[in-house]
């Protein structure tokens, strides 16, 4: 029934919102905007926002917006660091099934990073890290190999920037596509990741200041793996050694994707016929997909913002 004119309450306008939205024909989309309006108007009403108050609200997104483009997503920045993008995560990954398990994709990511072969150097721009190699398997659920999986590799280099942050380094530096060979096995050559600041000269960083909150990630490194007939994963390898797994900006550590950096003092191995010079950093890791299950993937996303020219 239509409200009466001139008889509003908070809750008459909740409803008839809600009454508004009720005729949406998609299912899904009449769910989602239903539940949005119940939860934003309970939160506006249970803060009582001021006047004052939502219009910084208002001026926070806006500014979000104007400081988005394609190197920088502010919005990611704020889902990541409200927890919501783990959320996101967990609900979509729950089943404890024997599969890398994923975490967030980060606002970082480029797509067309250069393909490289089995060893091949990320990081021969980064001259102040410290070597090291990253090698493990593809495998299936059963332990078995998969033969050329595509590994895409992202990490920040040793100042804490990532190429697209800072106009000094070449595009796709510190990125690089690799394939699993006939064993299932990859071999990165990179730097030991470190821990960095996440971008904080924004709305998000006022935030992380205004409630005391720090803006460091945990030492990482990306991967998106896929195969044909698998589920891609999106996730991080992440040093044991750092300080900041706690308590990491964005809530992505996961204990299964923590892996130890072993430092040699004598080259070895890969390192010996790749010339690396010690000390350098070894970890292995290795990643195992589940079968294609159909679902769309945060690079299914990424490719439809490329498509409208903003990835
Ligand atoms: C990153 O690891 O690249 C990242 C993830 C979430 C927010 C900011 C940075
Ligand atoms: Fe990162």
């Amino acid at each position: 029934m239509a409200r009466q004119p001139g008889s509003t309450t908070e809750d008459d306008i909740t409803n008839e919102v809600v009454a508004r939205f009720a005729a949406t024909p998609d299912p899904r989309l009449r769910q989602i905007m239903l539940s949005l309006i119940r939860h934003l108007h309970a939160f506006v009403k249970e803060v009582e926002l001021t006047e004052a108050e939502w219009f910084s609200a208002i001026e926070i997104l806006t500014r979000a917006g104007h400081l988005s483009d394609d190197k920088r997503q502010e919005f990611i920045l704020f889902s990541d660091t409200l927890g919501v993008s783990m959320v996101v995560d967990l609900i979509n990954h729950r089943k404890p099934d024997g599969a890398t398990e994923s975490t967030v994709f980060g606002p970082f990511h480029r797509l067309n990073a250069p393909e490289m072969p089995y060893g091949g150097n990320i990081a021969h721009l980064d001259k102040t890290g410290t070597p090291a190699l990253i090698a493990g398997r593809v495998l299936d659920l059963d332990g078995r190999p998969i033969v050329g999986a595509l590994l895409d590799v992202w990490q920040a280099q040793t100042s804490g920037l990532y190429d697209s942050q800072d106009p000094n380094l070449a595009a796709m530096h510190m990125r690089g596509k690799f394939r699993s060979d006939a064993e299932g096995r990859y071999l990165v050559r990179t730097v030991r990741p470190v821990h960095y600041p996440i971008p904080s000269d924004g709305p998000v960083g006022a935030m992380l200041r205004a409630t005391g909150r720090h803006p460091w990630r945990p030492a990482h490194i990306h991967f998106v793996v896929s195969a044909e007939g698998y589920e891609p994963v999106t996730t991080h390898i992440f040093d044991s050694a750092d300080e900041y797994l706690a308590s990491d900006a964005v809530f992505a550590v996961k204990q299964s994707l923590i892996c130890d950096f072993e430092r040699h003092e004598a080259a070895e191995g890969a390192a010996l016929r790749l010339g690396i010079a010690p000390p350098y950093y070894t970890a292995r890791f290795d990643f195992c997909l589940k079968p294609a299950s159909g679902a769309a993937t945060v690079l299914d996303a990424q490719q439809r913002l490329a498509a409208l020219g903003a990835g």
